[in-house]
């Protein structure tokens, strides 16, 4: 697998580094306005300023280049290059096409998110995703990017992880906009799904040269219970994270036991919208984070029961590389359709500190190689792999935690904005210096 043909690379995501909030024209976005909200995000951190790669992009594209990385995965500002009119922010788009020229003559393949959460507000003010509106704003926004970067771009992925947009978003409200209705969450997820299709069909003509595909995150769900119920519960599990997002795609339909656990929350859908979300994909990405333990909860769904005794990242997630392997090689079994896979994101955050100048995070190196050793195993299996990204590039803004959690391998001190590679990024860096004197 570690070939040169296998793409390492590492990735990030618009509000959670650009900061510039306010510069050039860019409009508020519903994490704008989600984390001036006071309770929402901890501390009342917001992305105002972030990393401010909005302003140290050239310094942050020499940062990457000096990993040997071979591909940077980044998510355009919706807010930032389009008006409520739905005309161009040119000094927006200009940035983008700045830092790509310059990621591309570092000879990086550039991964580009279209939707990495950062909706405009005043969509959101129409009835956000819940509107079906917003999938045809979405495609005109794709359009008019795709136009505007085409050939600058290796590869192109529609939407970042549905799930958290359509659930965190519209039906727990952890997420911006912070609504709580099931019912808004399925239609949400309608129209996002709807949106990407959309847009798949903009891309494919203005880009024709680049792939095309979307991020879906999924979850492992496991019962430690000895029932059916239980066992069923697991499998439920899955079926509202990952298939109510990957059936549709990829056997245009949603999975009937999702109307099991929400009754009556069918979305409300057009004759074509299924094939039009069916879409063939050139590749599908993955973001793999960790595994659930989950019981019957009595009903028709699962509750969360957390294991005692097994290891835990600074999130509370639990540390689960089988999970990554489990899910890859069933996709494979499930899905005809699969396209070929990126993991698209994997990682893990930690309380990191600089100390005497360096940044020592066992924790980071013991989970990248083994979900390396995970992705290995499933490529051994016959599942169809490109290349695995590593969230994240440097420490960011991680939505409902703020700045406090810290998923880099280059560690960021935001008072004074200095990176620091981290120990991880050390390896990866000889790793990949020694796989290119291999080659
Ligand atoms: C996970 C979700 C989780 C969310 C929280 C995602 O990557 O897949 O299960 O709730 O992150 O940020
Ligand atoms: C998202 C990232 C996020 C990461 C860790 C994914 O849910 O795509 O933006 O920072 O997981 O929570």
């Amino acid at each position: 697998m570690w070939n040169k043909d296998f793409l390492l690379g590492v990735a990030t995501a618009a509000y959670q580094i650009e900061g510039a909030a306010t510069a050039d024209g860019r409009l508020p976005s519903i994490w704008d306005t989600f984390s001036a909200t006071p309770g929402k995000v901890l501390h009342g951190d917001t992305g105002d300023v972030a990393c401010d790669h909005y302003h140290r992009w050239e310094q942050d594209v020499d940062l990457i280049a000096s990993l040997h990385v071979d591909a940077y995965r980044l998510s355009i500002s919706w807010p930032r290059v389009m008006d409520a009119e739905g005309n161009p922010n040119r000094k927006g788009l200009a940035f983008y096409k700045r830092l790509l020229k310059a990621l591309r003559e570092r000879g990086l393949k550039t991964f580009v998110t279209l939707y990495h959460w950062d909706l405009p507000q005043h969509l959101e003010d129409a009835g956000g995703w819940v509107n079906r509106d917003t999938a045809l704003r979405f495609a005109d926004y794709a359009d008019l990017v795709s136009r505007e970067l085409a050939g600058l771009v290796d590869a192109w992925a529609t939407l970042n992880e549905p799930w958290c947009s359509a659930y965190l978003g519209y039906a727990n409200g952890h997420h911006a906009p912070g609504k709580q209705d099931i019912v808004f969450a399925t239609q949400a997820m309608h129209h996002l799904l709807l949106g990407h299709g959309l847009a798949v069909r903009k891309l494919r003509a203005n880009d024709p040269g680049a792939q095309v595909g979307i991020v879906a995150n999924v979850g492992r769900g496991t019962t430690n219970g000895g029932s059916a119920a239980d066992r069923r519960a697991a499998e439920l599990f899955e079926i509202q994270h990952n298939n109510w997002v990957l059936d549709p795609l990829l056997k245009k339909q949603y999975p009937a036991a999702l109307w099991e656990l929400w009754p009556g929350a069918q979305p409300m859908a057009l004759d074509g919208d299924m094939d039009i979300i069916g879409a063939p994909l050139d590749y599908l990405g993955i973001n793999y984070y960790f595994r659930t333990n989950v019981v019957s909860d009595g009903a028709h769904g699962f509750t969360e029961v957390p294991l005692a005794g097994v290891e835990r990242t600074q999130m509370g997630w639990e540390v689960y590389p089988q999970g990554l392997y489990d899910l890859l090689t069933g996709f494979k079994r499930n899905y005809p359709q699969l396209p070929p896979i990126y993991i698209t994101e994997n990682g893990t955050a930690s309380d990191d500190k600089v100390v005497d100048g360096a940044v020592e995070d066992p924790q980071r190196i013991a989970f990248l190689s083994r979900h390396w050793t995970a992705v290995d195993s499933a490529v051994k299996e016959g599942v169809d792999i490109r290349g695995y990204f590593i969230w994240s590039l440097m420490d960011n803004f991680e939505w409902a935690f703020g700045y406090e959690r810290r998923f880099g391998i280059v560690h960021v001190d935001y008072a004074t904005q200095a990176r620091t590679p981290k120990r991880s990024a050390q390896l990866v860096k000889r790793f990949l210096a020694d796989r290119a004197r291999r080659e």
